[in-house]
């Protein structure tokens, strides 16, 4: 019964598997620990091919589409929201609606599909982030996002590090913007060096914004 269960071969094989992580660990977390802080594996800057026609810069801007129009959970919820094909076609039913460049959009609306974007930034689990507590404090997307409204291909600009959130957490101060310019791309705060710092005051009072860097904050 039981070589059966465990035939001879799967001897030779746990005890290759118990030799290799006898002798590699050193190697192998060296190299890991090398590998989690390379771009390469936080992807940061690479533009991610999604499999989808859609372009940040035709929708967004000052002037243009809100970003929270489509990321509409990012105000009240940990998760920002990627939108629906219906909240696409709730405008393109109108605008473009002949165009070739919608025919995945249609074909994907009426065969009632999702669009299977491909995600760029994502933290491990063992992280714990939340997007409504930053934008409602002051922190604006384009500070952890970078000109989206310029990127033709969304890409991760920030390292997503635990060292830059941590630079950011020590001192968030010089980070806030009022919360009316929250999804402006634009946006600069004051030149003059007096105003700046009665304006970094002002805000962290208003907002009532602390530093943040026990462990428990984002490792729960
Ligand atoms: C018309 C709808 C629409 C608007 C407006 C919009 N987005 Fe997006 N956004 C999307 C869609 C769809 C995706 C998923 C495809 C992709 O990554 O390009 C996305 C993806 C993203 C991502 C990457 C998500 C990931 O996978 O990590 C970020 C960051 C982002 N948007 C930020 C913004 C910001 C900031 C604004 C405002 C300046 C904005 N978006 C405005 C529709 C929109
Ligand atoms: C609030 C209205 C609105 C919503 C919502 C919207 N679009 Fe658009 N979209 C536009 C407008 C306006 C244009 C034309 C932009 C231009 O002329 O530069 C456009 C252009 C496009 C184009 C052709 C030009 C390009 O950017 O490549 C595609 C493809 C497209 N949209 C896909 C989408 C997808 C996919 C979604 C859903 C994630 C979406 N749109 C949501 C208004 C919208
Ligand atoms: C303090 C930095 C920070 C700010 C401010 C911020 N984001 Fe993000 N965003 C992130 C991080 C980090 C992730 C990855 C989260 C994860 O993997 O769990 C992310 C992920 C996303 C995603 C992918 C879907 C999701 O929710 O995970 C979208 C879309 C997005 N952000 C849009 C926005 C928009 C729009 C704004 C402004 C209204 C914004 N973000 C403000 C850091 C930020
Ligand atoms: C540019 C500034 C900035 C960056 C970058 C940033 N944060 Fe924050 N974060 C803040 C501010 C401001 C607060 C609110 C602090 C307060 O007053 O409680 C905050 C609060 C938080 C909270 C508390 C949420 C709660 O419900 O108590 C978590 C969790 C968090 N951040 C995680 C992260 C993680 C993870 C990263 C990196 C991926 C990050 N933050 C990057 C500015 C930042
Ligand atoms: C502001 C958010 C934040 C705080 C506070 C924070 N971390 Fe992290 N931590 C992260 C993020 C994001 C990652 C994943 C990215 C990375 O590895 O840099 C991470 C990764 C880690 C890792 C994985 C190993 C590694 O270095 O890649 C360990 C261990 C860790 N944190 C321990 C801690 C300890 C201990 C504290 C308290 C002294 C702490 N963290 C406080 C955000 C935070």
């Amino acid at each position: 019964m039981s070589s059966l269960l465990f035939p001879r071969w799967t001897n030779t094989v746990s005890r290759l598997t118990a030799a290799l992580l006898l002798s590699l660990p050193a190697v192998a977390i060296g190299g890991l620990m090398l590998y989690v802080r390379s771009p390469l594996a936080n992807a940061q800057s690479h533009p991610v091919e999604q499999p989808f026609e859609f372009d940040h810069r035709h929708h967004t801007g000052d002037e243009a589409i809100d970003c929270r129009y489509c990321h509409h959970m990012v105000e009240e919820s940990s998760t920002a929201g990627i939108p629906s094909t219906t909240l696409c076609v709730s405008c393109h039913a109108q605008v473009w609606n002949k165009s070739p460049y919608l025919a995945q959009l249609r074909e994907k609306f009426f065969t009632d599909q999702p669009i299977p974007w491909v995600r760029v930034h994502n933290l491990p689990e063992y992280v714990y982030f939340n997007h409504s507590i930053h934008v409602n404090k002051g922190v604006g997307c384009v500070t952890c996002h970078g000109r989206v409204d310029q990127m033709a291909a969304i890409y991760q600009k920030e390292p997503l590090t635990m060292a830059w959130c941590l630079e950011c957490h020590r001192n968030p101060g010089p980070n806030l913007r009022p919360v009316e310019f929250m999804t402006s791309m634009t946006w600069q705060p004051e030149k003059d060096p007096g105003l700046r710092a009665a304006q970094i005051q002002d805000l962290t009072a208003k907002y009532d914004v602390h530093a943040r860097t026990s462990c428990d904050t984002c490792h729960r």
